[in-house]
């Protein structure tokens, strides 16, 4: 039998520890929405926003809320992506959307993931990354608005402060 090799002991630490505890070893974020809307006016409100976020502009001051793209659009399901204005990371993102209550209300779920393998910390970015765009439509004010995430599910959720990642 062979010697396992020192790096390959020390990988498995490191990830053991990260899965554990501080959440997914890959740097992402899974968030569930419930909106009581319906999914047609979750889909709008999404669209024109990553739209609305396309350039620089919105990052002048700091921020992360540039440099979105969208890449396909139904109303079931939006797919974009997000790069950080300076380190130019690049997050994909997307949002699955389904009615329910007779197509009155909306579950949204959505995910974020860093293109970078190794972006294991990322300061809370690829929650923020979805975050935000639900912030900035308005969609947080909502009827019925309601969020289910956590730490486990989301790399550093907990501290994140998404008026800077
Ligand atoms: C988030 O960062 C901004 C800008 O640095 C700061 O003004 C704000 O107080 C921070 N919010 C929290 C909750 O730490």
């Amino acid at each position: 039998m062979h010697p396992v090799p020192c790096f390959v002991l020390v990988l498995l630490a490191v990830g053991a520890s990260e899965f554990c505890c501080a959440g997914p070893l890959h740097a992402q974020c899974k968030v569930e929405w419930y909106f009581g809307i319906p999914c047609r006016v979750v889909y709008e409100s999404l669209v024109s926003q990553i739209n609305k976020w396309r350039t620089m502009a919105g990052c002048t001051m700091g921020g992360q809320k540039c440099l979105y793209k969208l890449q396909s659009a139904s109303v079931h399901f939006i797919a974009a992506k997000h790069t950080t204005p300076f380190q130019r990371y690049v997050d994909d993102i997307n949002f699955r959307l389904v009615s329910y209550h007779f197509f009155t209300s909306c579950h949204v779920s959505a995910m974020s993931i860093s293109e970078t393998w190794y972006a294991i910390k990322d300061h809370g970015t690829n929650y923020c990354n979805i975050y935000n765009l639900i912030e900035g439509s308005g969609l947080t004010e909502a009827r019925g608005y309601n969020e289910v995430t956590s730490d486990f599910l989301c790399t550093q959720r907990s501290s994140a402060n998404c008026t800077v990642y």
